[in-house]
């Protein structure tokens, strides 16, 4: 299979199973995974109970066929299957390219279990090349911008059509040009204690399996 991503997200269907609640990741990957969730719920009568991570999502996801509920009218989710940006060897990792953080990380944290799909190009050392999107208020944005600009995080608005991008959930996005994360897990911290950021997208502590997407076939990862 010439696509990875389709490779890997058709993979990933693979441990879904008649009866579970399944959250449903946003992006390009993930986009192959609930395809492949549609298909299989159309063809092969599965019986799931989807959650999405975006309005993108759900659009997917209704147009395919597949039954969802919201996130609020499930105890929780059995297995989320959602992209990622980068991901190392610790399978921490930083989401929210696609600006859809907040409600997969919801999603994420209401999981019994998360698997990521990415294909190779994904799979870093240390993380932080790729800028670190945060959501953030829009009250008070312009000050916690410049809190990050005295703080070195080089920071820049995220851009939608000449303006600030704002989210499925009315926030703006900020994204931090680190180039590289020494501790993510303090970051994480210093960020969940910032006032103003509703969220950021570093992932940590909450992935079981990673599959990635070479050519030579995917390659599952488990944690140990
Ligand atoms: C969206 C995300 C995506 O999962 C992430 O950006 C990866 O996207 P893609 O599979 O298109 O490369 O976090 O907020």
């Amino acid at each position: 299979m010439s696509n990875l991503k389709e490779q890997v997200g058709i993979k990933a269907a693979e441990f879904v199973t008649d009866g579970m609640v399944v959250g449903l990741g946003t992006g390009s990957t993930a986009y192959y995974f609930v395809q492949e969730i549609g298909r299989r719920v159309k063809e092969e009568g599965l019986q799931i109970v989807g959650v999405t991570t975006s309005h993108a999502t759900a659009e997917q996801a209704a147009s395919l066929g597949i039954p969802l509920k919201n996130i609020d009218d499930v105890e929780s989710v059995d297995l989320t299957v959602d992209g990622a940006d980068e991901v190392d060897s610790q399978f921490n990792g930083i989401k929210g390219g696609g600006a859809a953080l907040l409600m997969e990380k919801v999603v994420a944290v209401n999981s019994k279990d998360c698997i990521w799909i990415v294909d190779e190009s994904k799979v870093v050392e240390t993380l932080g090349a790729f800028k670190l999107p945060v959501e953030v208020v829009q009250y008070g944005s312009e000050n916690l911008f410049r809190l990050f600009e005295t703080k070195g995080y080089r920071p820049s608005f995220r851009i939608t059509n000449g303006k600030k991008h704002v989210t499925d959930m009315q926030n703006f996005i900020i994204d931090l040009d680190l180039g590289r994360i020494e501790d993510a897990r303090a970051l994480s911290d210093e960020l969940d204690h910032t006032v103003g950021v509703v969220e950021h997208g570093l992932f940590i502590g909450l992935i079981s399996k990673v599959i990635v997407g070479r050519p030579e076939g995917p390659q599952i990862l488990e944690k140990n």
